[in-house]
């Protein structure tokens, strides 16, 4: 076997990859999905994440691990949890999070078994060295049973646990057959010993999906707010989110709404030590997995966002403030600047307001090729109040997976579209007014020109477009 390249070593060989991200985390190489185990510890964030450490697509599951002071800069760190021959995770290291178990750190995860990882039970693993070994519990698994109610289904993973005094409480993804996705609800003393309490919420199998995966259940201001993600058999609406009241071990929502409608997936939050509920999401590719290996790299995770929730209890999210200090050159244009822009570049914070009070499209489109015809259009439809992502790359069209993503984006009487766009490399998160969030990947970035134009130039109230330095030391 060839000695293991440093991670160092590794980003350095990538880091010439036009689709690469330059401030988006990702791993030293190889695959990544959902982040786990979010959790502050003396002050430092800790990331994990699912991870294959032997390839660029999903097998195998590990917990990969990264450490950062300030939620941007990442330092790698080995891998923290990793498939034990024999063992209830022997399959796989699925999904979960990480608790204080009054002082001694711990995960609590979905170990898997089988050839497709059907048999899925909960297992937990603590560490005595800050968080850099873990050692796992020898009476795993802590959970094996699952309600009755769920029938058939052998779905049931991605713990997310949370204490209220002295109990702990564990909302489990599952499904309950025919009838839709479910979050069912456990209690313990001890994290070892758990009894199943009632189900915390059952979705509606046709508007909300057929699987529930990781779950999230926290208080936000005074409601409490449920995340799932779900299959719902295409890529649109796939995070969902209820608000809504919790007593006696029922959550009873009053509203609920989409996260995100694009490749943003099984998110994980964490409450920091300035009472903030971050949120972190899987940022999916959008190609084809053959080019997923020949890049050597699948996976981003979208920067992480302040959730809070707004007057009609709608979920807004934002980009942490600390982001800006990853702001380098400055652009600023007003009313009458925008029909020619002098800026470009693949790693740009973008905020632009436009006034919608007379019909047609405004918006921004980036990676626009040096005649424009190639171009990704993020646009605003005054008229059908509809925000739309639109990839526009004649020659290419027929290798790329580029569904036009196009969804409602309701704004009130005399409102200004405020669009927020990331864009990194092949990755683009969009939040439009704070409420809706369209995260996309641009693939394949055209090669002669990285320019941004306005659309709709005459609405435009002001752009603000920063550039944006790197996050890694290469
Ligand atoms: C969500 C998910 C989880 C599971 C993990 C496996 O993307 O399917 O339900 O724990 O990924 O990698």
């Amino acid at each position: 076997m060839l000695p293991k390249e440093p991670a160092l070593t590794t980003r350095q060989r990538l880091a010439g990859d036009r689709h690469r991200p330059r401030y988006h985390f990702q791993p030293p190489s190889n695959w990544m999905n959902d982040p786990n185990g979010l959790i502050q510890w003396n002050g430092q964030y800790h990331l994990f994440y699912q991870h294959n450490p032997n390839g660029p697509l999903w097998a195998d599951m590990h917990w990969g691990h990264a450490v950062s002071d300030d939620l941007l800069h990442w330092t790698d760190l080995p891998v923290a949890l990793a498939p034990t021959p024999g063992g209830p995770d022997e399959a796989g290291v699925f999904s979960g999070c990480a608790v204080n178990n009054n002082g001694v750190p711990t995960l609590i995860y979905t170990g898997t078994r089988g050839e497709h990882n059907e048999i899925q039970t909960q297992c937990i693993a603590s560490s005595d060295d800050a968080l850099l070994t873990w050692r796992k519990y020898p009476g795993n698994p802590v959970l094996d049973r699952m309600p009755d109610e769920a029938g058939q289904t052998r779905d049931f993973r991605d713990p997310f646990v949370w204490q209220d005094g002295d109990t702990w409480y564990m909302a489990l993804g599952s499904r309950i057959q025919d009838v839709g996705g479910a979050v069912f609800l456990y209690r313990s003393p001890d994290l070892i010993h758990w009894e199943y309490l009632n189900p915390l919420l059952v979705g509606d199998i046709h508007r909300h999906g057929v699987t529930w995966e990781c779950p999230n259940f926290f208080k936000l201001g005074d409601q409490w707010v449920l995340i799932i993600s779900s299959h719902m058999g295409n890529y649109t609406a796939s995070v969902l989110y209820f608000a809504g009241s919790y007593e006696n071990h029922r959550f009873t929502p009053r509203c609920e709404g989409v996260l995100d409608y694009g490749t943003l997936y099984a998110p994980l939050t964490l409450l920091d030590d300035r009472e903030r509920r971050i949120l972190f999401g899987w940022l999916r590719e959008d190609r084809p997995a053959e080019a997923q290996k020949a890049a050597g790299w699948s996976g981003v995770q979208s920067i992480p966002r302040v959730l809070s929730l707004d007057a009609h209890n709608r979920l807004n999210t934002a980009p942490i403030p600390e982001l800006a200090t990853l702001r380098g050159r400055h652009y600023h244009y007003g009313p009458q600047d925008g029909a020619a822009l002098a800026v470009s570049g693949l790693a740009l914070d973008i905020v632009a307001a436009f006034e919608t009070t007379a019909a047609g499209l405004c918006g921004i489109s980036v990676a626009c090729s040096g005649d424009g015809r190639k171009r990704t259009d993020i646009v605003y439809d005054v008229a059908t109040q509809r925000l739309a992502v639109r990839k526009i790359t004649p020659e290419l069209f027929d290798i790329t997976t580029t569904q036009a993503r196009d969804v409602p984006h309701p704004l009130a009487a005399g409102e200004p579209l405020q669009l927020r766009i990331l864009l990194d490399g092949s990755v683009v998160e969009i939040i439009a007014n704070g409420r809706t969030s369209l995260t996309s990947r641009i693939y394949p970035l055209p090669t002669d020109g990285d320019h941004v134009q306005v659309i709709g130039a005459p609405a435009l109230q002001s752009l603000d477009i920063w550039e944006m330095s790197s996050i890694w030391h290469l």
